[in-house]
């Protein structure tokens, strides 16, 4: 059978007409706009998430993965932003709700809420600057390649925490994973690998880093400068719990990227990523290894509503 696939402005008016929450309201997604002054657009003041919701066709059900991990995530960003998120989680996450059944997704979706720092004065500082809250829903597919994909060490350093919050998944900070990302595609990669300032692994451009050596499943800590990934934290579990894997969270060295028998990243967007090649280095047989593959597969498992086991983390729309 052939598919239809939609004409680029209906996937436009598509968005154009669909539900987001605003300040306070739900309103069309055409009728949320800011003006070109807006603080965070020019100084990068805003802090966001992104939440994923798998439709299990089987089930006729759309599932919200961790969804109030997100928002507490968000709220305790905000602190360290001086900024405040106002609704409380529950009250973040039944909006969040509505607005999946609103936009009446039976197809994999993503939430973007974001707060940012809406006042138009030019000036740059955190506080005394009020702050704007949205939250918008769009379909989504796989963010980067799930089947293997190939990666370079970036130049550009993951930013250090010294310099600005790392864990806080502010807006301004993402220059620095664009800048690793275009270099990557740019020259012929599919993602980038940053390293921090003392030249240990620290993540990928959106993407936690794993890495199986002799067995063990390693992972760059928290101090390394990552983002604490959710998702990181669900493959922890499931590596530990459902497989019994020793899971070390240690400095990694950029030639152990080299040696190592699997690499895969993860997070929201990329979901679990087996990586198959570094700089050009083959890892382990040039294919997604056992241990990723079992991973993955008992992420998506999971995130698709398929393992009661694993219930709780979920949330249904319908
Ligand atoms: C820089 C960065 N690292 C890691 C992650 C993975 O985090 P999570 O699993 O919470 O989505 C993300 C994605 O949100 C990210 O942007």
């Amino acid at each position: 059978m052939t598919q239809t696939v939609p004409a680029r402005q209906d996937i436009a008016s598509g968005r154009e007409q669909s539900w987001v929450y605003f300040n306070g309201d739900i309103v069309r997604y055409a009728d949320a706009k800011v003006g070109l002054l807006t603080h965070a657009l020019n100084y990068g003041t805003g802090i966001f998430e992104g939440i994923r919701a798998y439709w299990n066709e089987r089930k006729e059900q759309l599932f919200v993965m961790r969804m109030p991990e997100h928002y507490e995530r968000m709220q305790v960003n905000a602190r360290t932003m001086l900024m405040k998120l106002e609704p409380s989680i529950d009250e973040l996450c039944a909006v969040s709700l509505e607005l999946l059944r609103r936009n009446a997704y039976r197809e994999d979706a993503y939430l973007r809420p974001l707060l940012f720092k809406a006042a138009e004065v030019i000036g740059v500082r955190l506080h005394d600057v009020p702050e704007s809250l949205g939250i918008v829903t769009t379909p989504m597919g796989d963010y980067v390649g799930t089947e293997g994909i190939r990666c370079m060490i970036s130049s550009w350093r993951r930013i250090d925490d010294n310099m600005a919050p790392v864990r806080a998944k502010a807006t301004g900070l993402y220059v620095n994973a664009a800048l690793a990302k275009s270099e990557a595609l740019q020259a012929g990669f599919d993602e980038a690998i940053m390293l921090g300032h003392d030249g240990h692994v620290s993540e990928g451009s959106g993407e936690n880093i794993f890495v199986v050596r002799r067995g063990q499943l390693l992972t760059p800590p928290p101090s390394d400068n990552i983002l604490e990934g959710i998702t990181r934290a669900t493959i922890i579990h499931l590596a530990r719990e459902e497989l019994g894997l020793e899971v070390q969270q240690r400095s990694i060295d950029r030639t152990e990227l080299y040696m190592s028998d699997e690499i895969f990243m993860c997070g929201t967007g990329a979901q679990v990523a087996p990586v198959i090649e570094v700089d050009r280095r083959r890892i382990g047989d040039g294919e997604p290894g056992p241990m990723s593959l079992r991973l993955k597969d008992l992420y998506l498992d999971l995130a698709r509503g398929d393992s009661a086991k694993y219930a709780e983390w979920l949330t249904p729309v319908y």
